[in-house]
């Protein structure tokens, strides 16, 4: 590796001259096509294209069911909704995790009961998930972190021994695979996202996957207002009345959308192939920087490379997380933050009354934690200069 040298925040040479975006799209003429071709066709909502993408998602994981949704988030409080949880009723989530996680057990009327994560991995850890069963909890969502599946045959024990119902927050996890398995199949149900930055995006969008017919019923049911048929199935031959026969909601995905998705279905092989081969390069350039340390996954886990956090030793430098990010920032690479723990924010710190103390490995995590840029189009090059970045940065501030 190269000299580090000053860095640019104290008046050194960028390492880059153009900043290096966190996250750069890969949309290109086939899904462009896609979307022409269902702006032409007459029907725009949930139709055939929404049918295709799901059965093509279906056979990517390897699920009994997969079921187009509005987001992830939509998915979770429709799986949810499907599981019965409802007022009174308790839902474990890990204190690490997007505020989706635990808004869906908001939506859904229940309360989100907070467990700590696995230090150097970040998913829930299920001994804190078992501390935290008590007489209302009816479900636990575990979340495939960054990409990196949960302890799933720790927590489908616990479930089981429970009868809790066991959920995959599965946001990052279009790709990941645990112990031979594909996540959307590792617990009764999986929400995954298909938001712009995702493996696969479809601008906003979900996809629920389940083993069980009763819940898969249930969901689709309540994700188009309640209604017994699909618009799509109303297809003109005779009148047919449409009738509402649960509670539902308006979480259903458009036939612009899946087409965008399903455009990009053939791709996924090789941009996962991508994603890992970069985060293998990071890993392997990353042991030489001194105090830097990327998340683990556990025995048996395969990660879907969604995006690449790594957990800094601020004991061994002068400065903080946040000083980190700006210094990287000034050398013209892009960062984010996976996550600020949820009890350091105000909505569950103050409405909901979670202590940071009680999660001191995810609130830890929090102040320690930031992104590095990863996509299928990132370069090796790049991923050096990244590197060479926060080299630089650590050396010089080090204590
Ligand atoms: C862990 C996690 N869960 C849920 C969500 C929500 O996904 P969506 O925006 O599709 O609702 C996100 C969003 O990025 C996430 O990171």
């Amino acid at each position: 590796m190269n000299a580090p040298g000053r860095p640019a925040c104290e008046g050194g040479t960028p390492i880059r001259d153009t900043l290096l975006p966190f996250f750069r799209p890969a949309l290109g003429t086939e899904e462009e096509e896609a979307v022409l071709g269902v702006l032409r066709s007459g029907w725009l909502t949930t139709g055939p294209q929404c049918e295709r993408f799901e059965a093509a998602f279906q056979k990517l994981v390897d699920a009994r069911h997969a079921i187009t949704t509005s987001s992830c988030t939509t998915g979770l409080h429709l799986i949810l909704h499907a599981a019965g949880v409802g007022a009174g009723d308790e839902v474990i989530v890990p204190a690490m995790t997007f505020p989706a996680t635990a808004n869906a057990v908001l939506h859904a009327g229940a309360l989100p009961v907070l467990a700590d994560v696995l230090p150097g991995r970040l998913t829930i850890d299920p001994a804190a998930a078992r501390a935290a069963i008590g007489p209302r909890t009816r479900a636990i969502v575990a979340v495939h972190l960054a990409g990196w599946p949960a302890e799933m045959d720790a927590l489908r024990e616990i479930a089981a021994a429970h009868g809790l119902a066991l959920v995959e927050d599965a946001a990052h996890a279009i790709g990941t695979r645990y112990r031979g398995r594909s996540a959307g199949t590792l617990g009764d149900a999986a929400s995954f996202s298909f938001y712009a930055n995702k493996n696969l995006t479809t601008c906003e969008g979900g996809m629920v996957t389940t083993e069980r017919d009763d819940w898969a019923r249930r969901i689709r049911v309540a994700r188009l207002h309640g209604l017994d048929v699909d618009a799509s199935r109303r297809d003109g031959r005779g009148y047919r009345h449409w009738e509402a026969v649960a509670l539902g909601w308006k979480y259903n995905l458009n036939d612009l959308q899946a087409a965008l998705g399903l455009a990009q279905m053939p791709k996924l092989g090789a941009w996962q192939t991508r994603r890992v081969a970069i985060d293998r390069r990071y890993r392997a350039r990353l042991a030489d920087v001194p105090g830097v340390e990327p998340l683990r996954g556990p025995d048996g886990g395969e990660t879907s490379a969604h995006i690449f956090p790594v957990l800094l030793d601020t004991a061994r430098i002068r400065i903080d997380r946040d000083a980190v990010l700006e210094a990287l920032l000034a050398e013209n690479v892009g960062v984010g933050v996976h996550y600020r723990a949820l009890p350091l924010h105000r909505f569950f710190r103050d409405d909901l009354g979670f202590r940071a103390e009680d999660f001191p490995v995810a609130t830890g995590a929090s102040h320690r934690t930031l992104s590095l840029p990863i996509f299928p189009t990132l370069r090796d090059d790049e991923v050096d200069q990244v590197v060479a970045a926060l080299d630089r940065i650590v050396r010089f501030y080090a204590r």
